[in-house]
């Protein structure tokens, strides 16, 4: 058992991990409703309304499934769901490190594209390795959340253009929301999101958008999940408009509350607030440290940072929780934990909030 950490409630800490991300208040009230039950008119107005707003919003004429799960099921249904046998999985870092293991674990025929973790994955080699073998998918991180690396997915889809019987799998956990990316324009065939990251809202729901060819890939596969399989989640929405079990009533109210306000704002204005948030991290961290991640490839929504300076990352967090009530991120795993520290700029953040953040940097390490 690790140590007791006295919990407060109540304490609001700002939050620049890389997710959970800052919930707005207004979205967290929303939750405050008398539950009601799950085949219900009520249920399906709710359902039905997320869904077609998400699709709205990511710009996708594919089916969107909303699940009351983590992302990580996606990783693993997306594999038991597309794959029968050899599957390519290109690995720079934890996540898409995870991805692999996943699939080992099911059972399939993984071949590893493997990257030093701050490096991004290439065209050039993803065609060099779908010319010599034949997959029925491929992997890939769109945001490599443990690096801060965002993968040239725009790019890697044209190469998948011309290899249409490998499915274009891509983890976009720690990215949908905050950095746009043109689904059908990509040829990606299934993409998924957690909730709790780029959408600002509480953990505990998961999307994927799934196109027909990977329906009909499910149709036909030998292994295929139960609860997140494609067929069985779009069938019953397209039939009922609401999910095969019970779902996370609370959070959903939640989803449509926060997606309503995604919408508003608009996907191009929400992946340009990203931007300049980066752009600001970014020069702030070459000001006083250096980036961690191959240049050219930084992420929208995490920077990870490279201590130069060798300063207590741990203590540091320490005191800038304490001081400020705010909270940033170390370093990912044991390779990077003192190396590099992690800002998370995402969700429903703005420059000014980075600010205050690297202000508070500044003045506790004497920068
Ligand atoms: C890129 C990436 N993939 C997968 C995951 C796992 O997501 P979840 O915790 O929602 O299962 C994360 C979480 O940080 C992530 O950043």
């Amino acid at each position: 058992m690790p140590n007791q950490v006295v919990y407060v409630k109540d304490k609001h800490t700002k939050l620049f991990i890389p997710g959970p991300t800052e919930v707005k208040k207004e979205i967290i009230e929303e939750m405050e409703e008398w539950m009601f039950g799950h085949r219900s008119e009520k249920m399906t107005e709710l359902f039905t309304t997320m869904t077609e707003d998400t699709k709205k919003f990511l710009g996708t004429e594919n089916d969107v499934i909303i699940l009351s799960t983590s992302g990580t099921l996606f990783m693993e249904s997306s594999i038991m769901n597309c794959v029968d046998d050899k599957v390519l999985c290109s690995t720079c870092g934890s996540f898409s490190q995870r991805q692999a293991d996943i699939a080992e674990r099911l059972g399939k025929n993984v071949d590893r594209l493997e990257y030093e973790w701050g490096k991004a994955v290439k065209p050039e080699d993803v065609r060099e390795a779908l010319e010599k073998k034949d997959y029925d998918a491929f992997t890939c991180v769109m945001n490599e959340t443990s690096t801060g690396i965002r993968n040239p997915l725009e790019e890697i889809g044209e190469v998948m253009k011309d290899y249409p019987e490998t499915l274009f799998i891509v983890d976009a956990i720690s990215a949908l929301g905050g950095d746009y990316i043109d689904i059908e324009g990509s040829n990606i065939d299934v993409i998924f999101t957690s909730v709790q990251k780029a959408f600002a809202m509480p953990p505990g729901l998961a999307v994927c958008v799934v196109n027909d060819k990977a329906y009909e890939r499910e149709a036909n596969s030998k292994s295929a999940s139960w609860y997140a399989g494609f067929q069985r989640n779009i069938d019953y929405y397209n039939k009922k408009g609401q999910t095969h079990s019970t779902p996370a009533i609370s959070l959903m109210l939640a989803y449509r509350k926060q997606m309503k306000r995604m919408l508003e704002e608009g996907h191009k204005v929400r992946d340009q607030r990203h931007k300049d948030m980066a752009e600001y991290t970014q020069k702030w961290a070459k000001k006083h440290f250096d980036m961690f991640p191959e240049k050219g490839y930084w992420s929208q929504t995490v920077s990870t940072i490279k201590n130069t300076q060798g300063l207590n990352i741990n203590e540091l967090r320490q005191e800038i929780d304490e001081k400020y009530g705010i909270q940033f991120s170390n370093g990912y795993g044991k390779q990077l934990k003192e190396k590099t520290f992690r800002i998370g700029h995402m969700g429903e953040h703005t420059v000014e909030d980075v600010k205050e953040l690297t202000d508070a940097i500044e003045e506790v390490a004497g920068l």
